[in-house]
């Protein structure tokens, strides 16, 4: 891969624009991301001094998982305390130490609001098992009656994301088996009740507590949830997976309110709060519905997540991410749920439409990848979102092209979803490695205990941090360079304007003067001579004549001292 043309970063210009436009944000999956105290396990000390990477790689905030106290069945998304920090990872004045450098550095920070469930350590769950039907502890939670004549079998037909019935039933005082709690996701993580004032309350007091620590925003973990369908009625075909989107356990029109007393809640503050949905529901008006003014500033565009490499497909998906947000959407390849880009595009495409909702089909496919065709067509998707209007989510190691951990010893293996899927489905572990970050040394430099809390592959020095920044042409150099241009040249709202070609499997677009074009097919490319905005500002792979572009790879065009 070549870097044609290095330009210097331009300090960004001034702008009225909400500092989201056009911002880089660094999702930073705690847990793997540096170990600064030896136990094996990611935490704040680590993050503090990997900041500055974050700063030079050009972030402007970092998405931090959830790191509250937590049993971790779910690494995290099962909380036990929403006012402290884990253990493992450090403790407030850890926390308060990051946000503090982190801001010295002008990045911000975003944390996660895990507010569909908790633990089922969280005290008001324990006090609600201890409690009995019908009582006030009860009610913060979905308690019901078992179907069956001895109650024996679940209170309706929903099914967990994680696999198996989405109800667990609990023992009584005498040891009896009792009512039955509900969990969208794994037992370990019982759903809120959001029409018990207690848990609205209890939210609003949350955001308080970190906002005033300096938590610039929050990512809304499964947005779409939250509030259930009075009753909780079955869904045809839900048991099956037959039924499509579960519109009873999804996407309730009472989730809106929650988001406006946030958002009102979030605005009360001089710099406004922030907050990005992670939203799966089908179409782009329900995805709509979810950014209208006094809602959330952005949501998770995850259908361009979810394309195969083809260039039609990613078209369709940008539109549909414009169409929904308007001029600034939220776009991602990657995060802790997926299998890393490299893998995804290395792997043979699947063109049938895929449901949008549907990540396993899509981007949990477990099969043989062509890394070199991944990493190649990685970097060019990393050229055409940096291109985009909006903010881009990247996730940890993407930068370093770190491919899918499929070879993971099955006992180290520790998501739920392998978990409760007996191993039928491989989940998400594969993308959540600790992060190599020197070649040579222990650990590769992700810390000093004698293993990480999931194993680091051996092939894993060979990605890096260390190895990268030395190598010119690597992902991370390539990542640094369009951040960069992005700023200068891709930063703003400015509306994109498709360029069309005789090609089917070219994707090509102005923005406000510049011209991004990625070639997704297997033969070169010659640029057509109007669509050259300039000049050749970066290419991500290396070509013999700077207007054309080789397969699996892109290039863009800017005015010079633009
Ligand atoms: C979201 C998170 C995922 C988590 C789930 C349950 O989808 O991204 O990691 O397992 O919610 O909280």
């Amino acid at each position: 891969m070549t870097l044609i043309d290095v330009l210097s970063p331009d300090e960004r210009a001034e702008s009225t624009s909400p500092w989201w436009v056009g911002a880089v944000a660094y999702q930073v999956y705690l847990r793997s991301f540096r170990d600064g105290d030896g136990d094996g396990i990611g935490d704040l000390k680590g993050l503090l001094r990997g900041l500055e990477d974050i700063a030079a790689l050009g972030c402007d905030a970092i998405w931090l998982n959830p790191c509250y106290p937590s049993p971790q069945r779910d690494h995290g998304y099962d909380i036990a305390d929403y006012f402290d920090v884990d253990p493992d990872y450090g403790t407030l004045a850890d926390f308060d130490a990051v946000v503090r450098e982190a801001h010295r550095l002008g990045i911000r920070v975003l944390m996660d609001m895990v507010a569909n469930h908790c633990s089922i350590e969280h005290e008001w769950f324990r006090a609600a098992v201890r409690a009995a039907p019908g009582s006030p502890e009860r009610a913060r939670f979905h308690f019901a009656d078992g179907r069956g004549a001895e109650g024996e079998l679940p209170p309706n037909n929903w099914q967990s994301v994680f696999g198996g019935p989405a109800w667990t039933r609990v023992t009584d005082a005498a040891g009896r088996p009792g009512q039955w709690y509900l969990h969208s996701f794994d037992s370990g993580q019982p759903d809120f009740n959001w029409e018990s004032a207690d848990v609205s309350l209890h939210f609003r007091r949350v955001l308080e507590f970190w906002f005033d620590r300096g938590v610039d925003g929050f990512r809304i973990d499964v947005g779409h949830g939250h509030v259930k369908a009075p009753g909780l009625p079955d869904w045809p075909g839900a048991e099956t997976g037959t039924g499509g989107h579960n519109h009873a356990m999804w996407d309730q029109p009472g989730v809106h309110d929650i988001y406006r007393t946030w958002r009102s809640l979030g605005d009360s503050y001089p710099e406004k709060k922030y907050f990005i949905g992670e939203i799966w529901v089908p179409s782009i008006e329900r995805l709509a519905a979810y950014l209208r003014p006094d809602e959330m500033h952005q949501a998770f565009s995850f259908d361009l997540l979810v394309q195969p490499w083809d260039a039609s497909r990613l078209r369709t998906a940008i539109d549909a991410g414009l169409a929904a947000a308007g001029s600034a959407p939220a776009w991602t390849l990657s995060n802790h749920d997926v299998h890393r880009t490299v893998t995804r595009y290395g792997q043979e495409q699947i063109l049938e439409p895929t449901d949008p909702t549907d990540m396993i089909a899509a981007a949990r496919r477990i099969g043989r990848a062509d890394l070199d065709k991944g990493t190649r067509r990685a970097a060019a998707a990393a050229a055409l979102l940096l291109a985009l209007p909006g903010t881009v989510y990247l996730y940890q190691g993407e930068e370093l092209g770190l491919p899918e951990v499929f070879d993971l010893p099955r006992e180290a293996r520790q998501d739920p979803i392998w978990i409760r899927s007996e191993g039928a489905e491989l989940g998400r572990d594969g993308c959540r490695v600790p992060i190599p970050w020197a070649a040579t040394e222990k650990n590769f430099g992700f810390g000093e205990s004698d293993s990480s809390w999931l194993p680091q592959p051996e092939w894993f020095g060979r990605y890096a941090r260390d190895r990268a920044a030395a190598q010119p042409n690597s992902m991370l150099r390539i990542y640094e360079q369009l951040i960069s241009l992005r700023r200068r040249f891709f930063a703003g709202d400015a509306p994109i304007v498709w360029l069309d070609t005789e090609r089917p499997d070219v994707l090509a677009f102005q923005r406000a003067g510049a011209t991004c074009v990625v070639n997704t097919g297997a033969q070169p490319f010659a640029v057509l001579a109007h669509w050259q905005t300039g000049a050749p500002v970066i290419a991500t792979a290396a070509t013999e004549a700077e207007t054309v572009i080789p397969r699996d790879s892109a290039a863009w065009f800017a005015p010079r001292g633009g």
